[in-house]
């Protein structure tokens, strides 16, 4: 198999599974138990925390609350800071966020919350003026993600959480950044001191899938979903998954040394995508003229109708996606590429392929050898309609 999905999910490592084999076979007992704090399994999760936050530029493991992914994380920075300060009752968020922060919006929306939409430019990037002129005194919460799940696209966030603080130090910002985790560097102490949340999952980085966590930057902003237990000082009740924490961390902390590898998946993907567009007349790649994810590229095959493609590829044994994984078999235009400015048929075409650190060249020449023949088996098949029309 060919396997360019990687912004669905990675395969995770054999040396991640290795570190937390320990944890399920030997070292299982509940963290919270006496046994775990005699034998040190307490502590070891305390140490994988401190690690996961050092290689996030945060203080401490103690601003890391361990989740179930970045869909639980997302819920819970906006639900719970919603919960921590009913005064305030308007979140804006970007008009491409994943849909775990969409749709947690429309249910806040029900519940009496102003949502604000802000529109991104025809590269995809947040219109920094429309996000500053949505803000107002209720505003609690601003939401922007760090890379886009479909095209890769980076948002300078760093800039938007500076510009919303100085606007109004106690306006909450939050980053979704599940896709740029592993991949380019995420300084919690530096570009994004200002940042008040962050989410991340493990499945994205060659980590273990059920297992995430958000940063928070100061427990008093948010109030727990879960009630239960007191684990994670409250915030998050429930038995912390010690291996999946070790799994996360060893998964991550593996991939930034392999920093190296990346450059090599970007110079990867530049070759596929200066050779794919070559492919099918009018393609383009959507944000092309902007910074984007080393790994990802997200092309607009006017004509092409992309889930077909998709599944044709998949026959061929070839990992692609239609816009982002979670939405297959929708069958609608995907939202990030209308946001773009594309129209309705353009918005049907576009495929996305995302790289990993695992990729090769020659599975690069394979995977542009399939799609040139299904390519130009659909324009000699609509040749033909025409022809026979
Ligand atoms: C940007 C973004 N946010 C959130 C999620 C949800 O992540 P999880 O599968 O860990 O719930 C995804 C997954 O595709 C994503 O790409």
């Amino acid at each position: 198999m060919i396997y360019f999905d990687n912004n669905s999910t990675t395969r995770v490592f054999e040396s991640t599974v290795e570190a937390m084999l320990p944890y399920l076979t030997q070292q299982f007992a509940n963290p919270a138990s006496a046994l775990a704090h005699m034998n040190g399994i307490t502590r070891r999760l305390q140490i994988e925390k401190n690690r996961l936050a050092r290689a996030l530029g945060a203080d401490s493991g103690d601003q890391l609350i361990i989740t179930s992914g970045a869909t639980e994380s997302n819920n819970l920075a906006l639900r719970g800071a919603a919960r921590a300060n009913r005064a305030r009752q308007h979140i804006v968020v970007s008009a491409i966020e994943h849909p775990s922060i969409l749709e947690t919006c429309e249910n806040l929306g029900e519940d009496g919350f102003r949502i604000t939409h802000v529109p991104v430019d025809r590269q995809g990037v947040v219109d920094a003026d429309a996000l500053v002129n949505a803000l107002s005194p209720e505003t609690l919460l601003v939401s922007v993600m760090l890379a886009n799940n479909e095209t890769g696209v980076i948002q300078p966030v760093g800039n938007i959480a500076d510009t919303v603080k100085k606007h109004d130090p106690l306006i909450l910002v939050h980053t979704d950044a599940t896709q740029a985790v592993g991949k380019i560097a995420v300084d919690l102490s530096g570009a994004l001191a200002e940042v008040d949340l962050l989410s991340l999952s493990a499945h994205k980085f060659h980590g273990p899938k059920g297992t995430g966590a958000l940063f928070v930057r100061d427990s008093d902003l948010l109030a727990p979903l879960l009630y239960g237990g007191r684990q994670q000082h409250g915030l998050r009740a429930g038995t912390e998954n010690t291996a999946a924490v070790v799994g996360m961390v060893a998964a991550l902390t593996g991939l930034l040394d392999k920093s190296r590898c990346f450059a090599e998946v970007a110079q990867l993907r530049t070759d596929l995508e200066s050779r794919i567009t070559g492919l099918h007349a009018g393609a383009f790649v959507l944000g092309a003229g902007t910074e984007r994810l080393p790994n990802t590229i997200n092309i607009c095959l006017p004509g092409m109708d992309a889930e077909d493609l998709v599944d044709r590829m998949a026959s061929a044994d070839i990992a692609i996606s239609a816009g982002s994984a979670c939405s297959y078999g929708a069958r609608k235009p995907s939202y990030v590429a209308l946001a773009h400015g594309l129209s309705y048929e353009q918005s049907k075409s576009c495929v996305r392929v995302s790289l990993s650190v695992e990729s090769r060249a020659e599975e690069v020449d394979r995977f542009l050898q399939a799609l040139n023949e299904l390519v130009t088996a659909s324009v000699a098949h609509s040749t033909q309609k025409l022809g026979s029309a």
